[in-house]
């Protein structure tokens, strides 16, 4: 199974790259692009996106939308993570949980569009919780800040292939090539 996955991203490309290979997905860049829509759940941003490429005349392709989710703020950035992100960054994530519960998850929403075995998305999460400073110097986003349970290092101080186990994008490729299996039966 090849697919064209569409990302700007060049850590997310690597993460895909490292962790697909080993569940037997082929992908190869493909540089689209959609316009994000305001909403309120990853799963909608990243429909409409596929629908804009296939409008585009676009075919056999993943994309993903990504957010980290802190239920004290009301799941608060989530769908405005880039948003954060962009503006205020790890150090301002992390005054902002000042004095709040810390608690936090990942979610990552992967839409594929696919001549052979339809349309369908599926969404990885890593529960975890966010520290008081930052940690480490590898990944991207808010890797620093970031420890999932089961794990005292930041996402920044694991290298690849550790993140992808207990990451919410490595959950997500391998309910990915679950489904693709689950599809490919159905369709012999
Ligand atoms: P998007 O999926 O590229 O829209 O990501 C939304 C925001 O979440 C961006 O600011 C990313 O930097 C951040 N983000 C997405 N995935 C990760 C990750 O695996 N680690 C840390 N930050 C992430």
């Amino acid at each position: 199974m090849k697919l064209g996955l569409v990302t700007s991203n060049k850590h997310k490309l690597e993460e895909y790259r490292q962790g697909l290979e080993r569940l037997g997905v082929d992908i190869e860049l493909l540089k689209a692009d959609c316009e994000e829509i305001q909403t309120d759940t990853l799963q909608k941003v990243v429909r409409s996106c596929v629908e804009q490429l296939k409008d585009q005349g676009y075919r056999n392709f993943m994309l993903d939308d990504s957010g980290l989710f802190v239920p004290s703020l009301n799941g608060f950035p989530g769908v405005y993570s880039a948003y954060v992100m962009e503006t205020i960054g790890c150090p301002g994530m992390l005054r902002l949980i000042h004095g709040l519960d810390r608690k936090a998850r990942f979610e990552c929403c992967i839409g594929v569009s696919s001549d052979e075995l339809g349309d369908f998305s599926v969404t990885g999460v890593s529960p975890g919780r966010i520290i008081y400073e930052e940690r480490g110097t590898g990944g991207f986003g808010y890797d620093p800040i970031f420890v999932p349970d089961g794990d005292e290092r930041t996402f920044a101080q694991m290298d690849m292939l550790s993140k992808n186990q207990h990451s919410h994008r490595g959950k997500a490729m391998v309910l990915l090539a679950a489904e693709i299996k689950r599809r490919m039966g159905n369709w012999k």
